[in-house]
């Protein structure tokens, strides 16, 4: 049966006490740590780098699923696996060449996702489809938490569901941006795997709470 996993972004998260978010997330029924990287180049923002994951992976207990907004990821890529990355996705969008960039993050040991913008077409990923360990697709522009989700995301979503199921593809299908317990059930049933949420996690009143509401599906 298949089962809905949850990454709560750190990028909500409370950065003057990341040990206690860690542990938090530690005890709680979530899955992976969610960690955005952003370059203030290819997204209008800057967030955190190397020496914050590295400190996360010392106290994380669960697979760091890092997510990075940057140009040139390819440079990169050997840090990334070194800070302890698990899970390393990289935007369609800043790839010219894609396919090496996707070897390149598996040959350091890493699981690869590539990430699609709001614009950019699922059918895009055709060609590489098979080679993917998770596609990320975004519900917001990405940049920032707490944008509002945007509905289009179902379809893409069930389009590249059926283009998975059809090419045995093992890829996981995450979504991320404007995630909550209104629109996670739905995307559930259009064929998501993974559930980032960000602001609804770690801004609610309860976070262990919401990520067990986020689950109910
Ligand atoms: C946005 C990031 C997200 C962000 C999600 O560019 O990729 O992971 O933290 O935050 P929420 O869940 O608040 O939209
Ligand atoms: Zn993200």
């Amino acid at each position: 049966m298949r089962k809905i996993l949850i990454s709560p972004s750190f990028l909500s998260a409370n950065f003057l006490n990341l040990a206690a978010d860690i542990k938090m997330i530690n005890d709680s029924q979530a899955d992976w740590f969610h960690l955005d990287v952003m370059d203030g180049v290819f997204v209008p923002n800057i967030s955190f780098g190397f020496p914050i994951i590295s400190h996360i992976k010392k106290m994380a207990q669960k697979p760091l699923d890092v997510h990075i907004m940057i140009v040139n990821p390819d440079n990169y890529i050997q840090e990334f696996a070194k800070v302890g990355a698990d899970i390393l996705t990289v935007h369609y969008e800043a790839c010219p060449h894609l396919h090496r960039t996707v070897q390149k993050i598996k040959s350091e040991a890493m699981k690869a996702g590539v990430s699609l913008n709001p614009h950019t077409s699922v059918s895009l990923l055709e060609n590489v489809i098979e080679d993917l360990d998770l596609v990320l697709i975004m519900s917001v522009n990405p940049g920032f938490g707490g944008q509002s989700f945007i509905p289009y995301t179902y379809k893409k979503v069930a389009e590249l569901r059926k283009m998975i199921d059809q090419t045995g593809s093992h890829a996981l299908i995450q979504v991320d941006g404007g995630v909550n317990t209104e629109n996670s059930k739905l995307l559930f049933n259009a064929g998501a795997d993974v559930l980032v949420a960000g602001s609804s996690v770690f801004k609610s009143e309860n976070p262990a709470q919401a990520i067990i509401d986020l689950k109910k599906i």
